[in-house]
């Protein structure tokens, strides 16, 4: 099972920070529509794609989002530079010097975030790094009036970080912002065009969440209107694999194969579906990696915690230089990644199912 390029590139260059994923919906859309019996949208964005199987049950869910951090508008000073509120997790150096899509009611508007010139600082400032709030951005604008009537600025308005797609010097190694959680939707698409010809013994829902990076806000809607018996979440991996990340902070590398987080701030995995992953694993000698996080949150949580509580695992495609402009990824991994899910849920019948949510 391979993934097209072509659909890694559309999804990883659309503009989506939390709570403005539409044209990641679109893409979705389009791309699940042929794969599935109905398409829904819950109150606030999810986009909710199912299919039927041979019995109405289990009902299995798999969770991706669309949304990828950002920034918002928060006001424009006299002089017509930007200033912002953060979505979801940045740090206050990956925010600096780069390059950014504001997405205005007239269109997209491009700009910067300017810094102070290396030629007028002291050697103390040069190597102290720069403070949130003396970070903004630079779209050209004259003055606060030229931002909001030549250039269509609002408060309130989405920025998305500008950065394209490119395989890495021609390589598997694919650069692009976003993968965090793009890749987990390309792997959602290829698992349900998997069961067009091998039909499940449930239904499958392929659930593509918004607002993940601000609180998992889609994953808890959605999940009340799935109403999931197993939950199986798609993310992006915290690859250790690089100068200056220890082994005791993130484990998973790159092309090593799939990810099974083990722990991490929302949520424990159900054991017994680990090792149904480790088994599927096994049959198919897909390698498997573990990550066991002190920090990061993830969909699973919310699937796992709807109702009276469903078993959850979360599976990861490993990616280096999360929440930046530019993260890396390895294509063998993705593909891997839809053979384990692809394999896992043709074992989800409701005897299996039963099993793992037997205490
Ligand atoms: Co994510």
């Amino acid at each position: 099972m391979t993934v097209d390029t072509k659909i890694l590139e559309e999804l990883t260059n659309a503009h989506g920070p939390s709570g403005f994923e539409g044209p990641v919906r679109d893409i979705m859309r389009r791309e699940l529509e042929p794969l599935s019996d109905r398409i829904e949208v819950d109150g606030i964005g999810s986009l909710i794609a199912s299919k039927d199987g041979a019995s109405n049950s289990p009902r299995i869910m798999l969770a991706a989002h669309m949304d990828e951090v950002g920034l918002m508008v928060k006001y424009v000073t006299d002089d017509g530079y930007v200033k912002f509120q953060a979505l979801g997790g940045l740090l206050d150096s990956a925010l600096i010097g780069q390059r950014w899509v504001i997405l205005t009611h007239k269109g997209p508007v491009h700009a910067v975030t300017g810094m102070k010139t290396v030629h007028v600082m002291t050697p103390e400032e040069r190597s102290a790094g720069f403070k949130r709030d003396d970070i903004f951005l630079d779209a050209g604008a004259t003055s606060k009036e030229d931002a909001a009537s030549r250039l269509g600025i609002r408060p309130g308005d989405p920025i998305a970080p500008d950065s394209k797609f490119e395989a890495l010097n021609g390589s598997d190694y694919l650069l692009g912002k976003a993968w965090d959680d793009r890749i987990g939707l390309a792997v959602m698409i290829e698992v349900m065009r998997s069961v067009q010809e091998s039909p499940i013994q449930g239904t499958l829902y392929a659930v593509s969440t918004v607002q993940e990076e601000v609180g998992l806000r889609g994953a808890q809607t959605s999940s009340y209107i799935v109403k999931p018996d197993i939950g199986i979440n798609i993310e992006s991996g915290v690859a250790a694999d690089y100068p200056g990340i220890t082994q005791d902070e993130a484990q998973e590398r790159l092309g090593s194969g799939p990810g099974v987080f083990l722990h991490d701030t929302t949520m424990l995995p159900n054991l017994k579906l680990r090792d149904l992953v480790i088994d599927v694993a096994e049959e198919n000698d897909i390698p498997l990696q573990f990550e066991v996080l002190a920090g990061y949150g993830e969909d699973g949580a919310e699937m796992q915690r709807s109702f009276g509580g469903a078993p959850v695992v979360n599976i990861s495609v490993p990616v280096r230089y999360l929440h930046t402009h530019n993260g890396i990824i390895h294509r063998r991994d993705i593909d891997q990644t839809i053979e384990l899910v692809s394999k896992l849920v043709q074992k989800l019948d409701q005897a299996t199912v039963d099993g793992v949510r037997s205490f």
